[in-house]
């Protein structure tokens, strides 16, 4: 069989469960090419389709985007706008897709901060593709890791108060339970595009023992072949978790 005929080049056997991307790179590539800034995330909504698809044909089950941080708000407030808007006219344009590919959108973050319009449509969109089965999306949205996690230590007091938890029980999983993240296995590849080598606040306790892979591309020039790459680098690597090479082998 041809290596170039889709999946058949990453041995499914070593396919990420769950990939995690930071979209880094939009403006730069905007600049580059003399392109109002808002030009690049517009990009970067036909890279996260393609990247999408082709996730979902290399038969990863749930891929988790950075699409817009706690510290994004900070940005110009015609930015931010833009932004808000972007995801509001994608999500109209691109749900009868998502349901044709059998795309079950979620979201983590603090949602509340988004405006009303994004925040309505995003849920109806989560309602109406809720029974898909073929890959999850989640878009981390008003989403930083610091913050998810001091909204995870409220709810765990909160618990204790109300008398439903003791202190005593406190452990790593109902750390995790209080996540945004509860429900989805952690990340295994972390991807961020655009050059930097930073994780930036995106999933600190999630990726504790994810491979990081970072691509130079930026975020609107990636899509298949990039994932692939990625994908392959994965493929590579030996997973540890804190054991030895040799424990490891003679667990296979
Ligand atoms: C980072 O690039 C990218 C973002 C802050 C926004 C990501 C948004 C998209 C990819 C649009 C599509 C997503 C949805 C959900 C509609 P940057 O602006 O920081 O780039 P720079 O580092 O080159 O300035």
């Amino acid at each position: 069989m041809s290596p170039h005929e889709g999946q058949e080049q990453v041995s499914p056997t070593f396919i990420p469960r769950h990939v995690a991307i930071i979209m880094d790179g939009n403006g730069r590539w905007a600049k580059q090419r003399g392109l109002p800034r808002t030009d690049g995330h517009l990009r970067g909504q036909d890279a996260l389709r393609a990247t999408l698809r082709a996730a979902a044909e290399f038969g990863v089950e749930y891929l988790t985007v950075y699409a817009f941080s706690t510290e994004n708000w900070g940005r110009p407030k015609e930015e931010v706008d833009a932004l808000m808007e972007l995801l509001v006219s994608a999500i109209h344009s691109e749900t009868p897709d998502l349901m044709k590919e059998g795309v079950r959108i979620r979201a983590i973050g603090d949602l509340e901060r988004l405006p009303e319009k994004a925040r309505r449509s995003l849920m109806d969109c989560i309602e109406e593709t809720k029974h898909n089965k073929q890959i999850t999306l989640i878009l981390a949205l008003s989403y930083s890791s610091r913050d998810e996690l001091t909204r995870a230590v409220r709810g765990i007091v909160s618990d204790v108060q109300r008398g439903v938890l003791r202190p005593e029980d406190i452990d790593e999983d109902v750390l995790s339970r209080h996540l945004d993240t509860a429900s989805f296995p952690d990340p295994d590849l972390l991807i961020r595009t655009g050059g930097e080598e930073r994780i930036s606040n995106y999933l600190l306790w999630q990726v504790a023992y994810a491979e990081l892979f970072f691509s130079s591309v930026y975020w609107p020039d990636f899509g298949k072949e990039a994932l692939r790459e990625a994908l392959d680098a994965y493929a590579s690597r030996e997973r540890r978790f804190g054991k030895t090479s040799e424990q490891i082998q003679l667990e296979d």
